[in-house]
């Protein structure tokens, strides 16, 4: 789609980049909901007004207090079935089975497009085979996958590879493309993410080879955020037709529109490319590797624009006919891919339960419960550093790799402040994978996601005792 860069205009010479984070975008909602009645309705649930004050007010655990005394006073129905969960989890979980439908649905259409590219492309066992080298001796996989995530995602190419780090790679990769010495790069949502500020030369040292140091000019341009948030989110509803689009946002004919896709992909039923981004980069380690694709990263939009972030990727002349996979690494791409919509979905649920819970014990969150979700990134914010490193703690204990492990701060390269990380996952920072992070910086943001079954939070949230049974 041609919507936002029209044919040359070499009348202007300086061109502008507008970036946008597509979570940040649509998000934006900032309220505080405090705990004004904790105290259970239902009598069945048994919650002792002690037992409830302890779980509504902010206790030193950030985490739902188990009550003792639920089990004996426990009646009717609930007695009769074992559960898992916290009292109040599972109150939350009932609430929610509305929103949850909600999110099926969003997940078959996800899937019924994400089904419809594999048969298109048709994917069979040879493209899963591993490759050497060059990568000359592939049979096919790349340049099957690049045409299924093209396809899914609405855009004219992509290029999907082992190859790219991290989100922030393909990011900048993409970033590199496109900017030359004279260009400006707007950001319109709100801030880069963190790791993007030395990318753009906003922190850090001088001639790493950042986008300031090739002379590329940036600026935040809060005044837009409103204006074309509220555009986009139009648009992703399909009730802004392209032309309206283009004279909007198409101040400068020039300008073109990246999206920073982290943690986006599969949350609604349309994509950026879908809605006029001419560019999209993101990590297979999040949302589109459906928590199996062991590494990686992508780039998709328009073909001229793929071609020179693939170039960037690997070397001008090269493009995308090179780079190997070895091993089962491309059936894992393909197999995760095929997976996201379902992991993504159950991550949002998750995202939800916390913070339903969360709010009802009276932290901030954002987004706040019940409002539609734009990624699957939960923040809660904690308030204080012994909170955040206590949730941590819990979520650490819950993972299934290195549940024993007990999560510090410390510094982490891209990263301004200490970071403190839990994720015990099977892909090492995996955040696809029930996780959480959080800056230690006030407010002590926890940030959650991923999580292969929305349980997994329910679980985190419950702080259930029979979890830690060697605290
Ligand atoms: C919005 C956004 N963009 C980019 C990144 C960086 O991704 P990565 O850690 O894969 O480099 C993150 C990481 O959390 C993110 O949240």
């Amino acid at each position: 789609m041609g919507l936002i860069r029209p044919a040359e205009d070499t009348a202007r010479p300086v061109s502008r980049l507008t970036w946008l984070n597509w979570a940040g975008l649509k998000g934006g909602e900032t309220l505080f909901r405090r705990c004004e009645d904790n105290v259970c309705s239902s009598g069945a649930k048994g919650m002792t007004g002690a037992a409830a004050a302890a779980g509504g007010l902010m206790t030193s655990s950030p985490l739902v207090a188990w009550p003792r005394a639920a089990a004996g006073s426990r009646g009717g129905r609930c007695a009769a079935r074992a559960s898992a969960f916290h009292p109040d989890v599972s109150r939350a979980v009932e609430s929610l089975q509305e929103e949850f439908r909600e999110v099926d649905r969003a997940l078959a259409l996800n899937s019924a497009r994400v089904s419809a590219a594999y048969r298109a492309a048709h994917v069979a066992p040879h493209h899963f085979g591993g490759s050497t080298g060059y990568g000359h001796d592939d049979g096919g996989g790349r340049e099957a996958l690049d045409s299924v995530f093209a396809q899914i995602v609405g855009a004219e190419a992509a290029i999907v590879r082992p190859q790219f780090f991290s989100g922030t790679h393909a990011i900048a990769c993409a970033l590199f493309a496109l900017l030359r010495p004279g260009h400006e790069l707007l950001a319109v949502a709100g801030p880069p993410y963190d790791t993007l500020e030395e990318v753009i030369g906003i922190r850090g040292s001088a001639n790493v080879g950042s986008l300031k140091d090739f002379g590329v000019a940036y600026r935040e341009v809060p005044q837009m955020v409103a204006l074309i948030g509220m555009l986009l989110q139009m648009l992703s509803d399909q009730r802004l037709d392209a032309p309206s689009y283009n004279g909007l946002v198409m101040q400068n004919p020039n300008c073109m529109v990246m999206v920073d896709n982290c943690y986006g992909e599969f949350v609604e039923t349309s994509e950026p490319p879908m809605v006029g981004a001419d560019l999209i980069a993101g990590s297979l380690i999040k949302n589109p590797g459906g928590t199996v694709a062991p590494c990686g990263g992508y780039v998709a939009g328009k073909k001229d624009l793929v071609a020179a972030a693939a170039a960037r990727l690997s070397a001008p002349g090269l493009g995308v006919e090179f780079g190997s996979t070895p091993g089962h690494v491309m059936r894992a791409l393909f197999q995760g891919l095929f997976l996201a919509p379902q992991m993504v979905g159950e991550a949002v649920k998750g995202g939800m339960l916390i913070a339903e819970v969360m709010s009802v014990k009276g932290y901030r969150v954002q987004p706040l419960p019940r409002v539609p979700r734009h990624d699957i990134v939960q923040a809660v914010e904690l308030g204080n550093r012994e909170r955040l490193v206590a949730f941590c703690e819990v979520v650490q204990q819950t993972c299934p790799v290195g549940s024993f492990i007990k999560p510090t701060a410390g510094e982490t390269p891209g990263y301004a402040s200490e970071v403190i990380f839990a994720d015990g996952t099977f892909i090492d920072g995996s955040t696809s994978e029930l996780s959480c992070d959080g800056p230690l910086r006030d407010p002590y943001a926890v940030f959650c996601q991923g999580g292969t079954h929305w349980t997994q939070w329910a679980l985190v949230l419950s702080d259930n005792p029979s979890n830690h049974k060697d605290k």
